[in-house]
């Protein structure tokens, strides 16, 4: 694989029905410090990161305000706002208290400031896509909905999406507003999933994967991953991700880094095409 990688050829997903992103996205969890608290170590090489992603036809970024917290979210203004053709994703509903804590608050003045902080920090007056992070079960979730659809009728927030959820929950959630993406670990080696993004696949939901580069028992030198990584002249994390882009239709991996270096070799998964007999032995070898 010589050409420059781009996102482009990954394929195009409509959030939501309109608003048209390339499949492979970006995650923007790495660009904060360890414990995803604070700043990152290396500034310079998460801003270089951020600037890298429309050369690469990367239009997809998910974030948090959780992350650092409000690290990767003012980052990431600082660096693309306005955004020309960028979704910028972010979720609330989370507490931090400390390197990797994170504690669910679903509160609703509480997910309604999350969301009035995110729009003043990314310098938006709508965010296109505000994904719960997680629907907090000491909360009644009638609350937690009924507050997210008044904040999409107020024109606050334009697509709704849900992280860790079953399709149980989608359905009840979907009572009180459209469900235009669902954000669950999914990845070579953790397919806990697989009846969400089923789920997902068949309704048109857009499925972000998050980890999506852990390869599970194919991990490591000389397994079969680094075999068909070598065959297609990419790396392992391009083949892990170039498997979930195969998976389905609907999936919009977002992994993450704050190495320019290592972006390049992951958007270069866009590019590969993987055989159906190599789909089948990794699935079946990596769980
Ligand atoms: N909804 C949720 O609850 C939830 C939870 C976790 C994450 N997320 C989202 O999902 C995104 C991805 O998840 P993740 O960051 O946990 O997992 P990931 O993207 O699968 O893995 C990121 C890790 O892999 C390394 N890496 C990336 N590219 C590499 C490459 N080419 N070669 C070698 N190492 C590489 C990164 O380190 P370097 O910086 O050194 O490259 C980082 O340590 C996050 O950014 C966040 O947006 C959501």
């Amino acid at each position: 694989m010589s050409q420059t990688p781009n996102a482009t050829v990954s394929g195009t997903f409509l959030i939501g029905g309109d608003i048209p992103v390339h499949r492979l996205g970006f995650g923007a969890m790495r660009i904060t410090g360890p414990g995803i608290w604070g700043a990152p170590s290396d500034p310079d090489a998460a801003r270089a990161t951020l600037k890298k992603l429309p050369d690469l036809g990367v239009n997809f970024i998910d974030t948090a305000d959780s992350y650092g917290p409000f690290v990767s979210e003012d980052l990431i203004r600082e660096v693309l706002h306005p955004y020309n053709g960028l979704l910028i994703a972010t979720k609330g509903g989370l507490l931090r208290h400390g390197p990797d804590k994170w504690v669910p608050l679903g509160d609703p003045d509480y997910l309604r400031q999350c969301v009035l902080m995110s729009l003043r920090r990314l310098g938006v007056e709508r965010i296109d896509l505000w994904q719960l992070h997680r629907i907090d079960p000491d909360v009644p979730r009638t609350a937690q909905f009924e507050v997210i659809a008044a904040m999409r009728k107020e024109g606050l927030i334009r697509h709704v999406g849900l992280s860790e959820v079953h399709p149980e929950d989608i359905e009840e959630a979907q009572a009180y507003f459209p469900v235009a993406t669902v954000q669950n670990q999914y990845n070579l080696g953790d397919r806990k999933s697989e009846a969400v993004l089923d789920y997902c696949t068949r309704h048109g939901i857009g499925f972000i994967p998050w980890y999506p580069l852990n390869a599970g028992r194919l991990a490591g030198p000389g397994s079969e991953l680094d075999a068909v990584a070598k065959r297609h002249g990419v790396t392992a994390s391009a083949i892990a991700l170039a498997w979930l882009l195969k998976r389905s239709p609907v999936m919009l991996p977002i992994p993450g880094t704050c190495s320019p270096e290592h972006l390049a070799q992951n958007v270069a998964a866009a590019g590969v095409e993987l055989g159906d007999t190599e789909f089948e032995t990794l699935g079946r070898l990596a769980v």
